[in-house]
C-alpha cells in the first residue's frame, strides 16, 4: 500500500483506535502538569523517571497485571522499543551474549536485540507460547518473552510452561523480558497475570501506552530486578536523560485520576463487539478459514488452506485498498508454517468490517485464480 495513500479498509494488526483517546482528559493531566510543576520540576531530573509517575505505575501495575513492582525499580521509558534496547545493552554491558527471540515475532525486536550487540537465537513458538524444550538447547542469557497474548500468533502462556520457562531461568541463571504489550484487551475473562508477579528476581517486566492510549505518546515502563536498576538506568542516561518530563507528570495525573481504567473499560467495550464482528464477517465470508487465538488483543490470525499464498493475497488485498499482514512477516524462515493472515480491527470503523472482508474473501478468490 503507498504510504501516501490512506487504504480503504483498514486491517493492519499493531494499530490501536486512536480516534478514542481520551483527549479531554489528557488535556486536564497536561494542564495540571503544567500548572504544578517547580522550576526544579524543569530540570533533567532522574534520568529513570518523575518519582510520582514512578509510583502510580507500581500501584497500576500491581493491582491490575499483578506485577510485584516498586517505584525504586521501576524505570519510564518512551516505549517498548527503547525499553527492550535499553535492557540488552544494560545485559550485554554485564557480559551477556546471546538473547532469545520468540519466532515469529517482530524483526525490529531481532534488530534492537542484536544492534545492543547481542546474537539473537529465534525460538519456535505454539498454542501454549515460547518453546521451552527449544529454549533448553540455546543456551541463551536471556530471553524475549510475550505471556499474556504473544505477538503475532495470538498464543496464550498456559500455567505449566510457566513454570518451565521459571525453571529454565532459574536453571541458566537467565534473564526473561516481559513484552506485555496489550494484556489489558482480554475479552472472555480477566486476564492472566503477569509471568514478572512469579519470579521478580529474573523477569523484567515491559509496558507500553502504545496499544492502551497511543503510540504517539511515546511512553513505556519497565519495572526491574535490582541488580539490573543502576545499569539500565545509566544506559537510560546516555540513551536521552530521560523521557519527556511534562508529559511523566501529565500521566501520573491520568493514572492517579483513574483515567487508564476507565479509558481501558471503554475500549474493552469496543473492541470486543468489533472482534465478534470481524470473526463473524470471516466465517461468513470464508468458512475454509480458521480463526485461531484467544478473545483478544487488537488483531485476530487467521489460517488459510495449505495451499494458499499469503503474500500473494496481502498483495492483491493492497491493490483491492485492503491493508493487512501475514505472519509470514513475522517468522525468520518466510513459507516455514501455516498462510496465515493478520487481521486488525483496532483501526477498522464498525460497518467497516463486514464490507471489508467481503472485499478480503474477493481478493482471496482472485490470488487462488491467479496460482
Ligand atoms: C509486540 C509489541 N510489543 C510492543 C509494542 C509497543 O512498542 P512501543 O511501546 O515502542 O510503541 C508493539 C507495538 O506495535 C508490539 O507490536
Amino acid at each position: 500500500v503507498p504510504a501516501t495513500k490512506a487504504p480503504r479498509f483498514d486491517f493492519r494488526p499493531a494499530v490501536p483506535d486512536v480516534s478514542m483517546f481520551p483527549r479531554r482528559a489528557w488535556l486536564r493531566s497536561v494542564r495540571q502538569a503544567i500548572g504544578s510543576a517547580t522550576d526544579a520540576d524543569l530540570g533533567y531530573g532522574d534520568p529513570r523517571g518523575v518519582e510520582t509517575l514512578r509510583r502510580a505505575l507500581a500501584d497500576y501495575l500491581g493491582r491490575v497485571r499483578g506485577v510485584v513492582a516498586d517505584p525504586a525499580r521501576t524505570v519510564v521509558t518512551s516505549g517498548y522499543t527503547q525499553s527492550e534496547g535499553l535492557v540488552c545493552r544494560a545485559l550485554a554491558a554485564a557480559g551477556a551474549r546471546r538473547i532469545a527471540l520468540e519466532d515469529p515475532s517482530d524483526p525490529e525486536q531481532r534488530e534492537t536485540a542484536a544492534r545492543a550487540g547481542l546474537e539473537v537465537v529465534p525460538v519456535g513458538v505454539d498454542e501454549g507460547g515460547i518453546r521451552v524444550d527449544e529454549l533448553e538447547r540455546t543456551r541463551a542469557d536471556a530471553v524475549v518473552v510475550g505471556p499474556a497474548h504473544q505477538f503475532p500468533t495470538g498464543a496464550v502462556m498456559a500455567g505449566e510452561r510457566r513454570s518451565e520457562l521459571l525453571a529454565w531461568l532459574r536453571s541458566s541463571d537467565a534473564i526473561a523480558i516481559e513484552d506485555d504489550y496489550d494484556a489489558e484487551y482480554r475479552y472472555d475473562r480477566a486476564p492472566v497475570g503477569a509471568l514478572q508477579g512469579l519470579e521478580p528476581g529474573r523477569v523484567v517486566y515491559a509496558g507500553s501506552a502504545s496499544k492502551t492510549l497511543a503510540p504517539a505518546l511515546r511512553l513505556g515502563w519497565l519495572v526491574l530486578p535490582a541488580e539490573l536498576v543502576d545499569a539500565v538506568g545509566h544506559e537510560k542516561h546516555l540513551a536521552d536523560r530521560g523521557t519527556a518530563r511534562i508529559e511523566q507528570y501529565a500521566f501520573a495525573d491520568f493514572l492517579a485520576r483513574g483515567e487508564l481504567d476507565r479509558h481501558l473499560r471503554r475500549m474493552r467495550v469496543r473492541y470486543r463487539a468489533r472482534r465478534d464482528a470481524l470473526v463473524d464477517a470471516l466465517h461468513e465470508a470464508m468458512p475454509e478459514v480458521e480463526v485461531e487465538g484467544i478473545a483478544a488483543g487488537l488483531h485476530v490470525t487467521a489460517r488459510l488452506t495449505d495451499t494458499d499464498d499469503e503474500r500473494a493475497i496481502v498483495d492483491e488485498a493492497a491493490r483491492r485498498g485492503i491493508a493487512l499482514e501475514s505472519l509470514d512477516d513475522y517468522r525468520t524462515a518466510p513459507g516455514s508454517g501455516s498462510p496465515t493472515l493478520l487481521v486488525g480491527y483496532g483501526q477498522s470503523a464498525d460497518s467497516a468490517i463486514r464490507p471489508g472482508i467481503a472485499r478480503l474473501a474477493e481478493a482471496i478468490e482472485a490470488a487462488r485464480g491467479r496460482a
